[in-house]
């Protein structure tokens, strides 16, 4: 009996030095913390088991999920950690289809209070949302309860996501809120041109986020920059189907940050509603916040509805809430310092160029430059329309001419 027992220490002893020599890392994988890859069990609390010891280990410790599929009900992978962590995840993830698996949480997987992350692996994010989307009532109502999110940064520093898939969220597909220095890198994102708010990256409240080298096709944002953002980058991302890069909502609720800092390039935007937009509600409460220093520069855009646009009077819903006195009030957000340059391409309406600013605080600082947007329609010419435009400049190619 001696023998086989210290033969079995000695390979599990040499495995584990193999890994931890091979790697340069201590190694945590779920299927030593029970997870079982069957498609069914849950593998929540194996996933935090293994998270646990490897946030508590010194170094660049890795959670490895080998390939295999893993149903995750809502976990919270919470920091402070004591190394730099990685999750390696080559395996598939999936979310629950029933919402009370949910409990009333937002999100399915949460990255909370981490300051130093690299999720990475070539693994799927599933968040199956086609079974709820059709209880999202959030396009129709203001005051709707809104489906989990699949990934969340929350408080996070120093994230990376990249070479990994994030796959029919129920809600966005990525949220950053309240976090530094995150990027996300060589992703896809992906959900269909007709389900409900599945944004592929949302950022709030965050500086320093730098999304690069992705493809977002969804039904809605392919990258939205709400309040407080500060020093974003959007940089060879192709987003299509969906609804564009947007700026906003902002306006909404008094108090809310200013966005300042956004440079997107780079990018091909294809079948989209919209291309490069800013939008901001009607009426709203002072103080609002101020929109300044965006830079939307090598754009190239394909039968895009909207290519450039600045909207002022969002208001989503068809219902009374649009017709609600405070809603008929011009948008108190102040846009400054947006620069639009090198944009080409072809435009699915006529109106290429809508810079459509508030009543009550003109657009300052606009600029058009080496603007080439040809209407799908051979042979008839797109237009650019202004309101509200205090000041701006435009020059070199100017298809359409320019409104400033
Ligand atoms: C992020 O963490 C890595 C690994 O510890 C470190 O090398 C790098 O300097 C950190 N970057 C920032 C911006 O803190
Ligand atoms: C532009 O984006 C593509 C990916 O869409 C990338 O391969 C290329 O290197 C980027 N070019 C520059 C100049 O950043």
């Amino acid at each position: 009996m001696a023998f086989p027992l210290v033969a079995l220490l000695f390979l599990v002893t040499a495995r584990w030095c193999l890994e931890v020599a091979h790697a340069g890392r201590q190694v945590f994988d779920v299927t030593d913390f029970g997870a079982v890859a069957d498609g069914q069990t849950d593998d929540s609390k194996a996933f935090l088991r293994a998270w646990m010891k490897a946030c508590a280990a010194p170094g660049r410790p890795a959670v490895v999920v080998p390939k295999g599929e893993y149903r995750l009900h809502p976990v919270v992978f919470r920091g402070p950690c004591k190394g730099y962590m990685e999750l390696r995840l080559a395996g598939v993830l999936r979310a629950p289809d029933d919402l009370a698996a949910f409990r009333g949480s937002h999100e399915w997987v949460n990255f909370a209070g981490i300051d130093g992350l690299l999720v990475t692996g070539g693994g799927t994010f599933d968040g199956r949302g086609a079974s709820s989307w059709h209880l999202n009532d959030c396009p129709r109502k203001p005051d709707c309860t809104p489906l989990p999110v699949s990934i969340k940064l929350g408080r996070v520093r120093n994230v990376t996501i990249t070479e990994v898939t994030s796959l029919d969220s129920k809600f966005f597909h990525v949220i950053i809120i309240g976090s530094q220095d995150v990027a996300i890198h060589r992703v896809t994102i992906r959900a269909p041109r007709d389900s409900p708010n599945t944004d592929g990256v949302h950022i709030q409240g965050s500086s320093n986020v730098r999304i690069t080298d992705t493809a977002v096709a969804t039904g809605d944002d392919c990258v939205s920059v709400g309040p407080g953002s500060a020093d974003i980058t959007v940089s060879g991302v192709s987003c299509g189907p969906g609804h564009g890069i947007s700026v906003g909502s902002l306006g909404r609720h008094p108090g809310e940050e200013d966005v300042r800092g956004l440079r997107v390039s780079n990018c091909t935007l294809a079948g989209t509603a919209n291309g490069v937009r800013i939008k901001t509600w009607r009426g709203g409460l002072r103080p609002a916040a101020g929109v300044s220093g965006l830079v939307f520069e090598d754009i190239v855009m394909r039968k895009v509805r909207n290519p450039i646009i600045i909207d002022q009077e969002y208001c989503p819903y068809s219902s009374s809430s649009c017709r609600h006195e405070s809603a008929l009030l011009p948008s108190v957000v102040k846009i400054s310092d947006v620069k639009f340059k090198n944009i080409r391409g072809v435009s699915a309406t006529q109106v290429a160029v809508k810079l459509s600013c508030s009543g009550a605080s003109p657009c300052h600082g606009l600029e058009l430059r080496d603007i080439d947007l040809r209407y799908v329609k051979r042979g008839v010419a797109t237009e650019s329309r202004c309101a509200n435009v205090a000041g701006g400049v435009a020059g070199g190619t100017l298809v359409p001419p320019s409104c400033i």
